[in-house]
């Protein structure tokens, strides 16, 4: 009998019950808080899962509860470290930026150190959410528009999350999430429900878990939401039949907070008992925050709507787990050792690096960027300026604002000898408009003004949709005075944006000198501005998401279908809009850097390919500007003829060089030519022969692609 036989034979139904249940909890000063629970619970064994306890002495006392309990299984502790633990990494959307796989890697294994330290073995990350709506505020925590990309991250971050070793006490279980298909819900508005085709769902949403059960990943999170008339976390046939019987996923189904409960509002169950006995059919095993499962299935098993053999299974996979993580041979090796000083500064620097690399620079115009040696007098102006609470982003896990870095704080220190007058002008979204003229006095003898703008943290994340996500409150109109201002002064304007989406912001895009995307950028944001701002680095993010001239546009994204009538100006009945042009205001990868690269003698072989060949292209980078930079190219294909329409371009891979001024250098860039297998008529994968177009350029836009054909055989 293994330890998990002999347990379960042992466990009363309550014990059971309680190793399916996970409670949110926190520690005050009076001691530990269990929401709508009690400590009671764990040490009498009916509580088995806690969600946001942190440090190494709380946790500590709750396994010590625990321990002394009947059974003493010990405690899975976790929390949503989304983007770092007390030491925050730019937003995920931000990170993506960067298009670095070795980066998203090494920023979630450090944020898995910095959390286990205290006391935690799990994470509710990563989201791999695929988002073409700005309007839906998660789009922050995700990969961006692309399902290619959103598998390249869901990889990284598991192994990241994870290492190859789950006890190992540096490691926490990972969780991908939402699993799936949230990021479409309807009109962009929050836990609305979702209406996609299968091909859609097949094609875009179910790839980064694919990608993470592949992985390895431990856990997974179903979505709140209601897909093509199921509740996810209800939904049978992709939680039971495709994630474990097409995937072999045999991990732990944790569902999202209290929806097993929301599936009485969702309508398809009557009363709390019937949820339950729907999720765990479904194969849901631990229940968060609707205790549902502790007090809905004992009742299910009377109504004879669940078996105590689903209750094991589910009670089995909890246990196995918690084995994995080492949490048996010993519950406290998380939290046991304090982290030394120096792990921490490494961590920041990190961070530091990481930021630079994921500021996006949209826009810069007369060389108003890097900021000239001479520059003296700066007038900073703006709400996002002086707020280093903000920089968190709306998923901040233990990060507190005192160990976050403001761009006040960043410029004061990252600009020596440069005077910096500061005034935020308006608040971040109140009406109040009489600052300006004021703030705008400061610019009187400046050399340039930059410009503080965008959301609040928590105007992204979750329960944040914005049905005009623009710069909120008087913030436009503090941009308008002050380009009025740059221009009668001859200075430039330069904007730093913050946003946990892409913004419609065309008065900006029009008239700043310079544009920067900043996202938020975690605790060394300031730093890593001014790094940039200075040109000691040169900017080299580029935007994971297409970024919409018109809210109108939405969805926006390269991989949409072809149309029977493609855009053409000379024919007024093709595909358009009366009011706005079709393509982005910015493409999906755009980001300029402080130097001008060229590219040629793209090469790509072989042109005749079978379906087990590796497609390898190779193209010569040439940094013809100043500046030291690293140039991005991304590989898409365009497969023009196959017997279902195909998207007009597909990401298949990317690459980076980081070029001296003057230099040039050979990107080498592959993929397998069964990637080029899709999903015929009947949703069945199929390899068709037949012309492809390999295509490599800076963006997705197509005016800047490279393109080569090359065919495909049977
Ligand atoms: C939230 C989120 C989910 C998070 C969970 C625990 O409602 O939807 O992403 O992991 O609850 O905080």
């Amino acid at each position: 009998m293994t330890r998990i036989d002999t347990l379960l034979a042992e466990m009363t139904l309550a014990e059971k019950l309680g190793q399916l249940t996970m409670t949110a909890s926190g520690y005050a000063v009076t001691g530990p808080i269990i929401v709508g629970d009690s400590s009671e619970s764990i040490a009498d064994g009916t509580l088995g899962n806690l969600l946001n306890m942190v440090g190494p002495g709380p946790t500590r006392e709750m396994q010590d509860l625990a321990k002394q309990s009947r059974l003493g299984i010990p405690l899975l502790i976790g929390l949503d470290i989304v983007h770092g633990h007390r030491s925050l990494f730019p937003i995920p959307l931000a990170e993506m930026a960067a298009f670095d796989p070795a980066l998203w890697e090494q920023t979630a294994r450090e944020a898995a150190r910095e959390a286990a330290a205290d006391g935690l073995a799990m994470t509710f990350a990563p989201m791999l959410d695929v988002s073409r709506d700005p309007r839906w505020g998660r789009t922050a925590e995700g990969p961006g528009e692309d399902a290619w990309l959103g598998a390249r991250m869901a990889e990284t971050k598991v192994r990241g999350f994870q290492t190859a070793d789950l006890s190992s006490p540096d490691a926490l279980a990972a969780c991908a999430k939402h699993f799936c298909a949230y990021g479409p819900v309807n009109a962009g508005r929050e836990y609305a429900a979702v209406d996609i085709s299968e091909r859609t769902l097949h094609e875009v949403h179910l790839p980064p878990f694919e990608a993470a059960v592949k992985a390895g990943v431990a856990t997974i999170m179903p979505a709140f939401t209601d897909l093509n008339g199921i509740p996810m976390t209800a939904h049978g046939p992709l939680l039971r039949d495709y994630l474990r019987g097409q995937l072999g996923f045999d991990g732990v189904i944790v569902s999202d907070y209290n929806a097993i409960g929301e599936l009485i509002k969702h309508g398809v169950a009557e009363d709390l008992p019937a949820a339950a006995a729907l999720a765990l059919q479904a194969g849901v095993d631990i229940d968060m925050m609707a205790d549902g499962y502790r007090k809905g299935l004992p009742v299910a098993l009377e109504r004879g709507l669940v078996t105590m053999a689903q209750i094991d299974t589910a009670v089995r996979r909890v246990l196995r787990l918690k084995e994995q993580l080492g949490l048996f041979d010993d519950a406290y090796a998380r939290g046991a050792t304090q982290e030394r000083p120096e792990a921490i500064a490494g961590r920041r620097a990190l961070a530091r690096t990481v930021a630079t690399r994921s500021i996006t620079m949209l826009k810069n115009e007369s060389q108003a960027l890097p900021l000239a040696p001479s520059l003296r007098r700066l007038c900073v102006l703006g709400p996002l300026a002086d707020a280093a609470e903000e920089m968190r982003g709306p998923w901040w896990a233990a990060g507190v604002a005192e160990n976050h870095v403001s761009v006040l704080a960043g410029l004061s220190a990252g600009l020596p000898g440069v005077e910096i007058h500061y005034a935020s002008g308006v608040g971040i979204r109140d009406d109040d408009a009489n600052g300006i003229t004021a703030a705008l006095e400061l610019s009187e003898g400046a050399d340039a003004i930059l410009l503080c703008l965008g959301e609040a943290a928590n105007m992204s994340g979750e329960a944040a949709s914005r049905a005009y996500p623009e710069l909120p409150g008087q913030q436009r109109a503090l941009a308008m005075a002050a380009f009025e201002q740059g221009r009668e002064l001859g200075i430039p304007v330069i904007v730093l944006l913050f946003s946990g989406r892409p913004l419609i912001i065309p008065e900006l895009a029009e008239q700043a000198d310079a544009l920067l995307a900043c996202w938020f950028l975690g605790c060394e944001a300031g730093h890593a501005i001014a790094d940039v701002l200075s040109g000691r680095v040169s900017p080299s993010g580029r935007t994971p998401m297409s970024w919409p001239r018109a809210l109108g546009q939405v969805p926006i994204f390269f991989g949409q279908r072809p149309t029977g009538r493609p855009e053409n100006p000379a024919d007024y009945y093709t595909s358009k809009y009366l009011d706005v042009p079709n393509d982005p205001l910015y493409p999906f990868g755009h980001g300029l850097s402080y130097t001008q690269f060229a590219h040629h003698d793209l090469r790509v072989s072989p042109l005749v390919a079978g379906e087990h060949d590796h497609i390898e292209v190779q193209i010569e980078v040439t940094n013809y500007g100043e500046h030291e930079a690293i140039e991005t190219l991304f590989l898409f294909t365009r497969d023009k003829v196959a017997s279902v329409t195909r998207p007009l371009l597909e990401l298949r891979a990317f690459g980076k060089l980081s070029l001296p001024a003057g230099e040039s250098g050979t990107l080498n860039l592959s993929f397998p030519a069964s990637a080029m297998r899709f999903l015929g008529a009947d949703l069945k994968p199929v390899f068709e022969p037949g012309e492809i177009e390999i295509l490599i350029g800076p963006s997705a836009d197509r005016a800047q692609l490279m393109v080569q054909s090359i065919q495909l055989q049977a």
